[in-house]
């Protein structure tokens, strides 16, 4: 055991700090979307908003450590290797979606809930509770992951390492859009004008 194990250590720490928050998060917004009242709705919302502090903490662990990792020089991987430099990509793709896209919706949805007030949640509060912006990147995000992960234990080509990010994010989102398709459509009629 020596200073790159330690290290190694943190690395999987960070990632599991990541994971175990995402995995929260997934289950909020699937209560979110089986929310029918404010009241069944608020506290997920609110753990959602809580869960999401712990994300930049991953990151830089993740990032942190990392750098570690690839400037020793026992091994032979550096800042060239192009699992590395994808790994580094995704972290970025996950800080913009998470930090930008994510964030920003998920305000929009308190928004929402603010204004629907006590009671049945209306469609527009529920149409929000199922918004891309915070189901494909949750899902997205998770799928990235695992994709480095597989990037990181497999070490690939860069070829390789970006395939596996792209095929990581499109089945990410492929299950988002499958997982809130079906009351998306059940919305769709008191969405349209009465008469
Ligand atoms: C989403 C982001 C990341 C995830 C999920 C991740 C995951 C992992 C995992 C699971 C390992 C252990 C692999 C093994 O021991 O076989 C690992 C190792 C490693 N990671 Fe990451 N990592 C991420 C980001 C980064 C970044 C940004 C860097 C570089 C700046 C990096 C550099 C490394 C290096 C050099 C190793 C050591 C490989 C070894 O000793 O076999 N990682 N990573």
């Amino acid at each position: 055991m020596n200073t790159y194990h330690y290290v190694l250590y943190l690395h999987l720490l960070s990632l599991f700090v990541g994971i175990g928050a995402g995995s929260v998060l997934l289950a909020c917004l699937l209560r979110l979307r089986a929310a029918r009242t404010l009241e069944q709705a608020v506290p997920w919302g609110m753990m959602a908003g809580q869960v999401g502090k712990f994300f930049p903490v991953a990151i830089l662990g993740l990032f942190g450590s990392g750098l570690y990792l690839t400037t020793e020089d026992t091994f032979p991987w550096s800042m060239g290797t192009g699992w590395v430099d994808v790994g580094i990509a995704a972290l970025v793709l996950l800080f913009v979606q998470g930090g930008g896209i994510a964030e920003r919706t998920g305000h929009k949805l308190g928004a929402a809930l603010q204004a629907n007030g006590p009671g049945p949640l209306g469609p527009e509060a529920r149409r929000m509770a199922l918004h891309p912006g915070l189901w494909v990147v949750e899902f997205s995000n998770l799928g990235v992951v695992f994709a480095v992960v597989w990037n990181m234990t497999e070490k690939p080509g860069l070829g390789g390492a970006i395939a596996a990010v792209l095929i990581g994010y499109a089945v990410g989102a492929a299950l988002a859009l499958l997982v809130t398709r079906a009351p998306q459509e059940e919305l769709a009629p008191s969405g349209e004008p009465a008469g």
